[in-house]
């Protein structure tokens, strides 16, 4: 049986986001060099996705390209920026086929000219789409999101549109990256790793985590929808206690 039979429809995450881990780790395991990793870590994607698709999950944001990522051996960041333009070519058809919107997060101006252009190509193509909002996190900081917000306020009181008082939480996620997009109500990690490496730290301030030691080229429908069964056993409390909810 399929764990997709045990998820309950009432009490689905609005919006799921996946570190995607291990692509090199697994590449090695099998004696291979970690763009193969990376390559093989494209099907997951899919399974992500058309799992998500599948469950009617609305959100799915994958940490794809991280800030500090930008450190790696120049080659192994190439092969990775080129894999995002290929992988953008393939599957636009599957975005297009599913209703999937495309959108994106971190530092894009960073990308080299043709990923970028993809992107903004391939957000234009399915900005109708309805179904799944999938977010690629992209040269993303999470903290270089939360420097950015602040400058930002700062610089609306500087110029008199805005009262230091009025800032408040809402206010500021409202300046992050992910201005559109709820927060995550499940976060979700691969290979093993106990740790978020600067992804999202404002919004999974609540998320439910859940660390997988599989590796992400591993990763099927079948282990999201697991993940999403398991957070719907836990309880949700917000600072309440049990009785309360
Ligand atoms: C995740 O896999 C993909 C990216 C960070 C781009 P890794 O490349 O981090 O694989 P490991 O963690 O070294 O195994
Ligand atoms: C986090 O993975 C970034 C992505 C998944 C894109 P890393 O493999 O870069 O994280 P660390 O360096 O092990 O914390
Ligand atoms: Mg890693």
């Amino acid at each position: 049986m399929s764990f997709l039979d045990q998820i309950d429809n009432i009490k689905l995450p609005q919006h799921i986001a996946i570190i995607m881990d291990g692509n090199g780790r697994w590449a090695k395991q099998k004696g291979k060099l970690r763009v193969f990793g990376h390559q093989n870590g494209v099907k997951a994607v899919r399974e992500a996705l058309e799992g998500c698709v599948k469950a009617n999950i609305k959100f799915l944001t994958l940490y794809a390209f991280s800030a500090e990522n930008w450190n790696r051996p120049k080659l192994e960041v190439m092969a990775l920026m080129e894999l995002l333009v290929t992988s953008l070519k393939k599957e636009i058809k599957t975005f297009q086929e599913n209703g999937v919107r495309l959108n994106v997060i971190g530092d894009i101006s960073k990308l080299p000219s043709n990923a970028q252009k993809k992107l903004q190509e391939t957000i234009e193509a399915t900005k109708e789409n309805t179904h799944c909002t999938l977010t690629l996190a992209l040269s993303y900081s999470s903290r270089q999101e939360i420097v950015d917000a602040a400058r930002n306020l700062a610089q609306q009181v500087k110029q008199g549109k805005l009262q230091a008082d009025d800032i408040n939480d809402e206010l500021f996620s409202a300046n992050l990256y992910t201005q559109n997009l709820p927060d995550p109500d499940l976060l979700i990690r691969t290979s093993g790793e106990l740790r978020i490496s600067n992804f999202l730290l404002w919004q999974i301030a609540y998320s439910e985590l859940c660390f997988l030691d599989k590796m992400w080229p591993e990763f099927t429908k079948e282990d999201l929808f697991k993940s999403i069964v398991d957070y719907q056993q836990r309880e949700r409390r917000f600072g309440k206690t049990s009785e309360q909810l």
